[in-house]
Order: C-alpha cells, then structure tokens, then sequence
C-alpha cells in the first residue's frame, strides 16, 4: 500500500484478505487509535508543568493533578471497555487484571498493556511509549488469571505507540511489522513504514552501564567483547526500553536488560514489556532471547512476571545469549 494511506485504510485492506474476519478486531484497533491520540495529546502537555502544575501537585485552577502514567492507564481502559471486543485487560500499572464491566458487551480478545513505558523521562522531555500486546479468548466464559498467562507465542497483535519527535504507532498482528506516523494537522496515522526489517547484525549496543557492578559474568564478558571487537560498536540508552527498541529496530542492534545480583530476573515485565516487543521484532527478522531461550515460549506464572531481556538484530542476541551461556 502506498506510504501515506491512513492506519483505518490500512486495517481495512488486511481484514479484506482474510475473508470471514468479523471486522472486531479493526473495530478493537480503532479504539487503540483513539487512546493513542488521548495520551500523544496529554504527554505534548507534559513539558507545561509550570502552567498546568506537576503529577501529584495541583495545577492553577486548583485542582489535583493525576500522574500520566495512571492517566494513561485509566484512557486505555475507558477507551476500550465499551467497544464490546475485549473480555478483560491486564496493565503494569494495576495489580489484578480487569474483566469489562457488565454494562458492556464482551468479546473474544483480551488486552495487556503497559500504559506508559519511560516514565523517568515524563518530566524531561524525552521519549515515552505505549505497549500493548493482544490476546484471543473465549467470550462469554468467567474470565480468570490463567486467560492472561499464556506465552507470548500466542499473540494475536502486538505493538506500541512511541510519542517521540513525532508520535508513532507501530504494530504487528502476525504480517509482518507496519509502522505509522500521526500527522497532527489531520489527526491521523499516515503509513510511513510499511514491512519493516530489523537489519541483521547492527553496532548499536543499548544497557544500562550504571549497573555494571551487579552483573552476572556473562554479561560483563559479552560487553567488554564488544567493546574491544573490531566492529566499532556504539552504546545509545535512552531508558525508556519502547524508545531504545524503537531505533534498534530501524537501525539494528541489541538492547538488553539482564538479571544480575539485585534482581534475578532484571526489571522488565514479560506480558507487558517483553512479549509484545519479542512478537514485533520476531515478524521483521530480529530475536529476543532471556538468555535460557525464545522469550515468546515462556509460559508466564504470573501477570507482573519479570524476565531478563536480549532484543534486537538476530546475530546480536544470539551472540549475547551464547556468552551468557558461555560463563
Ligand atoms: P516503566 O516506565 O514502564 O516502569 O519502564 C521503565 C523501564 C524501561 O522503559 C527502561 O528500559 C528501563 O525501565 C530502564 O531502567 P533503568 O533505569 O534501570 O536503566
Ligand atoms: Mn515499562
Ligand atoms: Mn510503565
């Protein structure tokens, strides 16, 4: 499809090429679209602390100001339960998932989110992101936990809005990986990356070196390897793990977030971080690895999880996974 067609447009013609496709799935998406625009527009505000007071502060009228990673958590949920697609959503930002109120009609997907990825940079004017991963279920049967524990394998679609230089919206339903930039005059996301591939092998290595006195062996081995190759690598770490996926995706590397002595199984949340990142750079040629194996085949056990993270160009986490293997 021609660069520029509308994310709507597009939707349309791939639910087009799967006949007896209910349309519920364009209609769920839809939706996201809306919550997307909902959160671009409030993060656009987040540089106006001054004017519209800080997140737990009030702002000049007086009135308290909710923090944006909970706003962004309570748009997506009031965005999406009405739609009668989901059955039930799960976020990093609430501790037990959700099953659509009863007001609503139910469908046969289920929704995992993290609302907002980078929070650390809210207040600096730096990258943030949505990440959101879709799973089917049964409609019309109780909802539990277990509906939600299932590996990532089994996504339907997943992806993540990213509110950089522009606001993105980049996604995957199993097709390859597509990629949209919000025209704000318009208020619509234009295809500006159609099929995107990971390139092989990149440079770009992304960790956070601060941590260096608590890695495991392997992973002081594998980044002292790289500094000392011939490759000419090059260290690029925003923190917001949606940012730094987001080049590597476009310019190949790897990005990685291991255990280490103060956390076993490192920071990032495997249903709401490391699945649907795993599912995306899976569908453009890329890897993403725990270091024992695929991250799309662990079988959660719980919904806040955690897992240590190798993502990015193909010969690059296969390299990281074998010297952490190595040691
Ligand atoms: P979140 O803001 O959703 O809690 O996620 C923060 C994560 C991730 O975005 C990033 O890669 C990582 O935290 C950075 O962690 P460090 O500050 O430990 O490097
Ligand atoms: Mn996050
Ligand atoms: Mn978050």
């Amino acid at each position: 499809m021609s660069v520029g067609a509308t994310l709507t447009k597009f939707l349309l013609e791939e639910q087009r090429k799967h006949p007896g496709s209910t349309g519920s799935f364009t209609a769920l998406f839809s939706d996201l679209v809306v919550a997307a625009k909902i959160i671009s527009r409030e993060v656009n505000k987040a540089g106006l602390i001054d004017i519209i007071g800080a997140a737990g502060g009030k702002n000049i009228h007086g009135e308290e100001v909710q923090k944006l990673d909970e706003l962004a958590n309570s748009v997506i949920i009031k965005t999406m339960e009405h739609g009668g697609h989901l059955s039930g959503m799960a976020s990093e930002e609430m501790e037990s998932f959700v099953k659509i109120d009863g007001r609503y009609p139910k469908g046969g997907y289920l929704l995992v989110f993290d609302p907002l990825d980078g929070s650390s940079n809210i207040d600096v004017n730096v990258s943030i992101g949505t990440i959101f991963s879709v799973l089917r279920c049964q409609a019309g049967r109780e909802l539990t936990e277990a509906d939600f524990l299932r590996p990532g394998a089994q996504q339907a679609a997943s992806g993540y809005i990213l509110y950089g230089t522009s606001t993105m919206f980049v996604y995957t339903t199993g097709h390859g990986v597509h990629g949209f930039t919000l025209d704000p005059s318009v208020g619509e996301f234009l295809l500006s990356h159609e099929d995107i591939k990971i390139p092989e092998f990149g440079k770009i290595y992304s960790i956070n070196e601060g941590n260096t006195k608590y890695w495991f062996p392997g992973t002081s081995k594998y980044i002292e390897r790289l500094k000392s190759s011939d490759n000419d690598c090059c260290a690029r770490y925003i923190g917001s793990l949606v940012s730094d996926f987001h080049r590597n995706l476009l310019k190949g590397g790897v990005f990685l977030y291991p255990g280490d002595k103060k956390s076993k199984n490192g920071k990032l949340r495997l249903l709401y971080e490391a699945n649907p990142l795993a599912f995306i750079v899976e569908q453009a040629g890329g890897a993403a690895s725990s270091g024992e194996g695929r991250i799309l085949d662990i079988v959660p056990q719980g919904l806040h999880q955690k897992t240590p993270l190798i993502i990015g160009s193909r010969k690059n986490v296969d390299e990281a996974a074998a010297v952490w293997r190595e040691v």
